[in-house]
């Protein structure tokens, strides 16, 4: 006999329908899977196998063929045991066929029956609403996550025997409530996090890292060891903006297919912060594997990516960052498939300006020589460095400013700027995919970033005389609207562009000497 039941597979960040039919006919005792299957996918008929006769139903001696349509998509993991075991279950009439229309299964199955936690579960529950499916069977622990999808009822489930009595309708199972309304508000607590009023000095730095925060803008610091770059970097998510709704499902979505969302929090609310070790490899950055997986610049999208100390980095991990830093996309290819993966990260750069790091130090002699110097930042491609607005020096504190009792400004006041200028950006780009500043097109940069013509004079004058790339010019004009939008200016003024050609100035003074 034949049952199909409904499943869904994750391809990128999105979703779509599997249906996994089971056929279980005459024959020599065997079993089956057929259409693309990985190897965790082949061994989930050990899995299904022990865990139906572990529930006390009954196997069936006979030829059992389950096939994963469609069956041109490679399919990984091993979500697929539930519906295989209901497919087997269904086809010997231990479970009603009927209840299995408009009803979508997934889960992983432990020898003893029981149901462990899928990969992926928020994309899924998208995919089912999209695809007119009502309810959804999910392991128990993916339900919250899933349960955002209103519109659809998310059953969850912790064994097979559970599963079964369900569909047979000898057991309730109260859906999931809407996950949205409850948690919406919680989680935000910035109170926890780091905070810039530790931070001693460095005004300068720190209104660079508002800009960039303000709007979405790269950044890089340069300066001694000691003067305060990780410590400041490590304060960036204190005056992030709170996620949007699109940009908080869009964040969710990857982080539930990574499996990396924890059960307790359904929707991410706060700006990701990735901070990977530089010793990792493109793949891991990038995303990558067998069956592509998002990296780092994916897990950072709508947040920051912080590389500390930049140039320890090897050069071709940092040169695989450039179509992402340039697209706010990755696209991965692997025999199994091409995938692209959304990577809208804000960069947060830190670095010595030499091996030994004092060479913009006024106080500390520099020991290195000009030859070591040159690889060291050389390490930093002029591509690269290209694609980073803010490039800002962090000199070392002094001692006047160090033992000051006077604090600088709370985060929580800093981040009332932020919120402020990223309100007008959410009005400004209204309806479409952009969020901030630093992701506008030219179309936008046109639309949104007239000049007048005496900043347009400085504006010539400083891309002469530095040298500057096309590029760096549309990103100053970026930058420039974002400083606009902190003043509360609908125009950007001379100010706003003598702000923002400040920060591009130090390619000049260490890569070009
Ligand atoms: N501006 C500052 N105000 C208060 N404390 C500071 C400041 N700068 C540095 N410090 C102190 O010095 C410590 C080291 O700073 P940090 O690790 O940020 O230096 P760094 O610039 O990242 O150096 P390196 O180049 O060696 O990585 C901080 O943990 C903090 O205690
Ligand atoms: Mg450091």
């Amino acid at each position: 006999m034949l049952a199909t039941v409904l499943s869904s597979a994750v391809l990128g960040i999105d979703a779509y329908i599997v249906k996994v039919e089971v056929d279980v006919a005459d024959g020599l005792p065997a079993f089956s899977t057929v259409g693309l299957p990985d190897s965790a996918i082949k061994e989930s008929r050990d899995r299904v196998t022990a865990a139906i006769k572990n529930s006390g139903f009954y196997f069936p001696p006979s030829r059992i063929t389950a096939n994963l349509a469609p069956a041109d998509i490679r399919k990984a993991g091993s979500a697929f045991d539930l519906p295989i075991a209901i497919g087997v279950m269904a086809a010997t009439k231990q479970v009603d066929l009927s209840s299995l229309e408009n009803t979508m299964v997934l889960g992983e199955l432990a020898l003893d029956g029981n149901i462990r936690s899928i990969q992926g579960g928020l994309p899924i529950a998208i995919a089912a609403k999209e695809n007119g499916v009502q309810n959804l069977i999910l392991p128990a622990e993916n339900a919250k996550e899933a349960a955002i999808v209103d519109a659809l009822k998310v059953y969850p489930v912790e064994s097979l025997s559970e599963a079964a009595a369900f569909l047979n309708s000898a057991k309730d199972i109260l859906p999931e409530p809407p996950t949205l309304s409850t948690t919406v508000d919680e989680k935000v607590g910035a109170e926890s996090l780091l905070d810039l009023v530790d931070v001693k000095g460095q005004e300068h730095v720190k209104r660079a890292v508002e800009v960039s925060a303000a709007g979405g803008h790269n950044l890089i610091m340069i300066g001694p060891p000691g003067s305060g770059k990780t410590m400041i970097a490590k304060r960036i998510p204190s005056i992030m903006p709170m996620l949007s709704m699109d940009e908080s499902l869009e964040t969710t979505k990857i982080q539930s297919i990574v499996g990396i969302l924890p059960s307790d929090t359904p929707l991410v609310m706060t700006r990701p912060f990735r901070s990977p070790h530089h010793t990792i490899s493109d793949a891991g950055l990038i995303g990558g594997g067998n069956v592509p997986r998002p990296g780092e610049v994916s897990l950072s999208h709508n947040g920051v990516l912080f590389l500390d100390e930049l140039p320890e980095f090897r050069r071709n991990v940092l040169e695989v960052m450039r179509q992402p830093l340039e697209d706010g996309h990755v696209t991965i290819s692997r025999a199994a498939a091409s995938l692209t993966y959304p990577a809208n990260f804000m960069l947060v750069a830190a670095m010595n300006p030499c091996p030994c790091g004092f060479f913009s130090d006024p106080n500390r002699e520099c020991k290195c020589t000009h030859k070591q110097i040159q690889t060291y930042v050389s390490r930093i491609s002029g591509p690269l460095l290209d694609r980073i607005d803010i490039q800002v020096e962090v000199p070392a504190v002094k001692y006047a400013e160090l033992s000051a009792e006077v604090t600088g400004e709370p985060s929580a006041t800093v981040r009332e700027r932020v919120e402020a200028a990223r309100q007008i950006q959410h009005q400004r780009f209204d309806g479409t995919t952009i969020h901030a500043n630093a992701n506008m097109e030219s179309k936008q940069i046109r639309e949104y970033c007239p000049i007048e013509s005496q900043a347009q004079d400085l504006l010539r004058v400083a891309i002469n005389q530095l040298g500057l790339s096309a590029r760096a010019y549309d990103r100053i004009l970026k930058v420039s609207r974002t400083i606009a939008d902190l003043d509360e200016n609908p125009n950007i003024e001379t100010v706003h562009v003598s702000e923002a050609i400040q920060y591009r100035s130090l390619d000049r003074s260490f890569w070009k000497n």
